[in-house]
């Protein structure tokens, strides 16, 4: 990084060079580089300062391998409902390509898109407690931090919730790893080196997004 790169542009770059990877090689993730992640979750913020994460790390193939199939098949049952209540044809309202649209709804429907958390070397299962108001929003933030710092390690990460959505999942995972009454897993955290670059993927723009004073109001800059 040359001298002149500020902070300032670093961390833009981090944010904007930060992509879902859902593929990985064998390669595995360094203990000192999982320190680092874990210490980025780790000071995260959290309402009234709870911090009510806890962090299981999984590499064991057959633990992965479970973990999998549980994601599998819960992204299975969200796309079926997604699917059954027409959002998903909503979705890809744009393409035209009838073959295309049936192969990509068969993929989504048959849950296959969210198994490669088998295929991670590193699952972070991120837990929360769950009598914690602000649970939800403190784990989440403390998994943007491991994003940010996965990418900044030049790793590659995906954010994953299919196995978590569903009580019935909830269960399977809580007996699998051993997670104490009181919490769950909220999310999990796929971690390994990519095996290719990745394109963006779209974002509305500012102008779609954020309006001055009221709801609707175009956003407009004072020149300061
Ligand atoms: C709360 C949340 C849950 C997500 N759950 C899943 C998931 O279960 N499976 C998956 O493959 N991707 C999941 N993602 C990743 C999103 O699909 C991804 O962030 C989005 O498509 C934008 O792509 P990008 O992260 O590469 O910018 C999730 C992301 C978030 C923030």
């Amino acid at each position: 990084m040359p001298e002149t790169y500020s902070l300032v542009e670093a961390t833009m770059k981090v944010i904007q060079d930060r992509r879902s990877i859902r593929s990985y090689t064998q390669e595995l993730v360094s203990d000192q580089h999982l320190d680092m992640i874990l210490e980025a979750a780790r000071q995260a913020p959290s309402g009234e300062n709870a911090q009510p994460w806890r962090f299981i790390i999984v590499k064991d193939p057959d633990t992965r391998n479970k973990l999998g199939a549980v994601a599998g098949g819960g992204s299975g049952r969200r796309f079926t409902s997604e699917f059954v209540t027409k959002q998903m044809q909503e979705r890809f309202s744009s393409l035209e390509d009838e073959a295309k649209k049936k192969a990509a709804f068969e993929k989504l429907t048959s849950g296959q898109v969210s198994a490669f958390l088998a295929n991670a070397p590193v699952n972070i299962v991120v837990c929360g407690k769950k009598d914690v108001w602000d649970m939800p929003f403190d784990t989440s933030a403390s998994i943007e931090n491991i994003l940010l710092m996965v990418t900044a390690l030049g790793l590659g990460a995906c954010w994953v919730i299919a196995p978590c959505f569903d009580i019935r999942d909830e269960e399977r995972i809580k007996l699998l790893l051993n997670i104490p009454e009181g919490f769950k897993a909220v999310s999990i955290i796929s971690i390994g080196h990519p095996t290719r670059a990745h394109r963006p993927r779209p974002r509305m723009a500012i102008n779609q997004l954020v309006f001055s004073e009221r709801w609707g109001m175009p956003y407009y800059k004072e020149s300061v």
